[in-house]
């Protein structure tokens, strides 16, 4: 049997690292997808540390704000793999925070942008061939302060509740074709994203975690595996919340 081809925007991050990882481990062609500001060699020398640890992935360039881009970056994956794509995840995504009353255009404009309509720009490439498959798995990185909002993100919390609202539309859309749409909700965890909140304000947000500590990359791959599984046909439209008890609902 061929392998099955999944495709990570925001591939080389701190979470996509451990998505890609966790999918090569599922037995998936994986494709990093990477922008790194068009910085191709920082994403050959992620490649070849990936090499180094065991994990064969594969990289591609695309702005996941620019539809065009994507289109190209589809299409490369294509070539690549010789095989249209089965599993996608919509991973990437920004943040620049700061209370709504000092928000200027540019915070909005590019975390809409970058978190939501990436996804419009991501999954219209890729599902009619989902349907004509008759196969296919997509989850949508969303967060836990789109689930409850955050203080200093109306713009992130925003785009990422608007992920739900996307996910559970084209759920229904999709779901008598075998593919399936659902949302992973993530809490905190230590990645860049994260790193750039200050060390007193980290503090207090783990202090409101019950399970009393950040996520780890690795315990949100492990979801994605299961998102993305044969086996998890009959979840779609879901919102699957991993944040050790953050927000309950
Ligand atoms: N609730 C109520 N008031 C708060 C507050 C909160 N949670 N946090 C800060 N404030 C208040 C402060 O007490 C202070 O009040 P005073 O002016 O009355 O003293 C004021 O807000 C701070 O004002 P600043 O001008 O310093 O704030 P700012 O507009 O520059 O924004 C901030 C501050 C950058 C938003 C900062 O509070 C912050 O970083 N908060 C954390 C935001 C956060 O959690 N981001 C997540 C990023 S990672 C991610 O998004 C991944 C994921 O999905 C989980
Ligand atoms: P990260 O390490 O900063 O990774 C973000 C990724 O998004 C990077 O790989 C980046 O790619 C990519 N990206 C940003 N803009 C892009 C663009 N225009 N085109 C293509 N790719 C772009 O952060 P992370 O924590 O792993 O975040 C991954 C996802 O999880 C995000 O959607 C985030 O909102 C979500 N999330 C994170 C947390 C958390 O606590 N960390 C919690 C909930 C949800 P390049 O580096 O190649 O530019």
């Amino acid at each position: 049997m061929t392998q099955k081809v999944a495709l990570v925007t925001g591939g080389t991050g701190g979470i996509g690292t451990a998505i890609c990882q966790s999918l090569v481990k599922s037995g998936y062609r994986v494709v990093a997808g990477y922008n790194r500001g068009g910085d191709h060699e920082q994403a050959r020398a992620w490649q070849a540390t990936q090499r180094e640890q065991g994990f064969e992935i594969d990289i591609s360039y695309g702005d996941v704000t620019d539809f065009r881009s994507c289109a190209i970056c589809i299409a490369d994956v294509k070539e690549k793999t010789r095989s249209n794509i089965s599993v996608l995840v919509n991973n990437a995504g920004i943040t620049r925070d700061t209370q709504f009353k000092k928000m200027d255009q540019d915070d909005w404009r590019d975390v809409i942008t970058t978190n939501l309509d990436s996804v419009y720009n991501m999954t219209r490439q890729v599902i009619n061939d989902m349907i004509t498959d008759g196969y296919g798995r997509i989850v949508n990185i969303s967060s836990v302060n789109g689930q409850k909002g955050q203080f200093g993100q109306t713009n992130y919390s925003a785009a990422k509740a608007g992920l739900h609202g996307f996910t559970k539309a084209l759920a229904q859309e999709v779901a008598r074709k075998g593919v399936t749409v659902n949302t992973l909700s993530p809490g905190y965890v230590l990645t860049p994203m994260v790193a750039k909140i200050a060390p007193e304000i980290q503090q207090k947000i783990i202090e409101g975690i019950p399970v009393g500590r950040m996520g780890s990359v690795d315990e949100i791959a492990a979801a994605v595996a299961y998102l993305t599984s044969p086996d998890s046909g009959y979840i779609t439209g879901s919102n699957l919340a991993i944040n050790g008890g953050q927000h309950m609902y």
